[in-house]
Formats: C-alpha cells, sequence, structure tokens
C-alpha cells in the first residue's frame, strides 16, 4: 500500500511511534524517523534496513520550533515529498492540577498540540498542491469527556480530535486525508513518565499492546477513515460519553482515573 511512499512519524523512538515504524516498513515504505533519543531511532531504523525502503533517522526535540524546517528537509531527502505525517510524539501529566509542575504542562501543551500544528501548517501546502497525501494524528479517548486528574492532558487530546475533524472537512476535495486514531491505555513507556508510578499497574492491566494499535492505526490511514477508536471496549466507553449529562459524565471519569 505505501511502497515507496515516504512516511514521517514523530515520536518513533517508543512505543506506537516505532510500533507504527515496523508496521509502514513492510509496505517497503521509505520512513523518516523522528524523536530525541537518536541512539533508539539508529537501532530501530538498522533493525529495519532491509525490510523498508530506507529508513533515516532525524533527531529533534520538538518542543523547538526551530526544529520543524530541519525536520522535513531531512525527511524529503529520499524522494522529494512526504506522503504521510504521522504525528504521534506525546506525553501525559497525570495528578491533581493545582499541585501540578506549570512548567511540565506548558512542555506538554507545546508537544501534543503545538508540534502538531507547526508540523503539519508547514508540510500540507506540499500536499495539497500535489492534491496527494495523509495525516494520522494518534488522540486518546481522553479526547471523548473531561478527564479529572488527567486535566490538561485530556484537554490536549481533545483539542487534536477536534482540529483533526476540522482539518478533515477543509480538505474533504482535496485529495489529502486526515484520520484521528483514539488510542485507549496501551502498554508502552507512556506510563513511565508523567506521574503515574502509583496507578502504572493498574491503567496498564488491560491495555493493549503497542503493535496492536500501530495494526489498527495503519488500517484507518490506509482506508482514510477520519475516526478511529480501536477497541470494543474502548468505543463503547467513548460512544457512551455522548448520552450522560456532562457532570455524571466527569464523575465517573474522575472515579477511573482518580486517587484509591
Ligand atoms: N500509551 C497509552 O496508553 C496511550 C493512550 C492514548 C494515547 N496515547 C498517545 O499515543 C502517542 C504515543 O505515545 P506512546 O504511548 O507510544 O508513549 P511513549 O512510548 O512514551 O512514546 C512517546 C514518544 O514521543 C517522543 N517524544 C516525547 N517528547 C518529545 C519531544 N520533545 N520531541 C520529540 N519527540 C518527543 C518520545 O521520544 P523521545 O523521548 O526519544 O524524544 C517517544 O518516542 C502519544 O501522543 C500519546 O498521548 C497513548
Amino acid at each position: 500500500m505505501f511502497n515507496g511512499q515516504t512516511i514521517l512519524i514523530t515520536g518513533a523512538s517508543s512505543g506506537i511511534g516505532e510500533a507504527l515504524a515496523r508496521r509502514f516498513a513492510r509496505d517497503g515504505a521509505h520512513l523518516a524517523l523522528v524523536a530525541r533519543r537518536a541512539d533508539r531511532l539508529e537501532t530501530l531504523a538498522k533493525e529495519l534496513a532491509g525490510k523498508a525502503a530506507g529508513a533515516i533517522v532525524i533527531r529533534a526535540d520538538l518542543l523547538d520550533a526551530d526544529s520543524i524546517p530541519r525536520v522535513i528537509d531531512e525527511a524529503c531527502r529520499a524522494t522529494g515529498r512526504i506522503d504521510v505525517l504521522v504525528n504521534n510524539a506525546g506525553v501525559g501529566e497525570y495528578g491533581e492540577f493545582a499541585s501540578q509542575d506549570v512548567a511540565a504542562l506548558e512542555r506538554m501543551l507545546q508537544l501534543n498540540m503545538t508540534a502538531m500544528i507547526r508540523l503539519t501548517h508547514a508540510i500540507l501546502p506540499d500536499m495539497i498542491a500535489r492534491r496527494s497525501g495523509r495525516v494520522l494524528n494518534i488522540a486518546s479517548t481522553a479526547a471523548f469527556q473531561a478527564t479529572p486528574y488527567m486535566a490538561v492532558y485530556g484537554a490536549t487530546k481533545a483539542f487534536v480530535r477536534n482540529w483533526s475533524l476540522a482539518l478533515w472537512r477543509e480538505l474533504e476535495l482535496s485529495g489529502v486525508s486526515v484520520t484521528c486514531v483514539c488510542p485507549g491505555p496501551v502498554k508502552t513507556e507512556f506510563f513511565d513518565r508523567g506521574g503515574y508510578q502509583e496507578r502504572r499497574g493498574e491503567f496498564t492491566r488491560l491495555a493493549c499492546s503497542a503493535d496492536w494499535m500501530a495494526e489498527k492505526a495503519y488500517r484507518a490511514v490506509a482506508r482514510g477513515r477520519v475516526l478511529s477508536t480501536p477497541g470494543f471496549v474502548n468505543w463503547l466507553g467513548a460512544w457512551l460519553t455522548r448520552f450522560g449529562d456532562a457532570k455524571l459524565v466527569t464523575r465517573v471519569s474522575a472515579k477511573i482515573l482518580g486517587p484509591r
């Protein structure tokens, strides 16, 4: 499906991004792997040599606005264009809002929203001019309701979901597709940072693997789906939020996410 195409994946050094790189490699795509931990990306690129058409490592901190043009330049080197942009890099700060570190929250806002906007805004004009391209944004089931104790994280994911939907509509006749995938819990390094220590086991007990989620995200973008919430329980939970009173839904969300 993506043979010979260039796929730019942010956050490819672990978790869902790394699994997506492996999935796209099976199609013989060119991969542009972006993250801060270049050693991880180098190891992945070596593993994928022979499967992917090529894999280049782009060490970048996406909080730095100056990194965006360099990331795009380097990603375009193989084929002169980016066919699929995967906006996956993200972090999730956990805790009671009033006692959270505001600097960490600001970094999360920058990464989960601003970096995604900057990268997409810089790449889209070329896709529109070619009347071809795909954007895959990774949101979360946290996008469907307020998430007490992950208050700011959930709001960033609601932003990603709403922005993706609006972008899909604006680009509907342009030849460029926009797909937003909303994963539920996935066993990745996500829960190693962001203050989950005490709840890690509980949050990951029913979590799926990164490979499973990546396969679902791959299929969603391949089919040009607009919104995808993989997994029946995740889908049902997201669907049910439509019918509950907002305060009730938020109380249930707090029961699930709050301290024991
Ligand atoms: N795991 C879950 O349960 C879950 C559920 C719903 C949604 N999601 C979403 O899925 C996406 C991927 O998360 P994951 O679960 O795969 O977590 P992960 O294993 O922690 O991966 C996060 C990725 O983001 C990269 N990253 C973090 N800060 C960065 C920065 N400043 N610049 C560039 N890259 C940066 C990390 O690479 P470096 O540290 O090397 O830079 C890493 O590759 C996120 O958007 C997350 O919100 C995850």
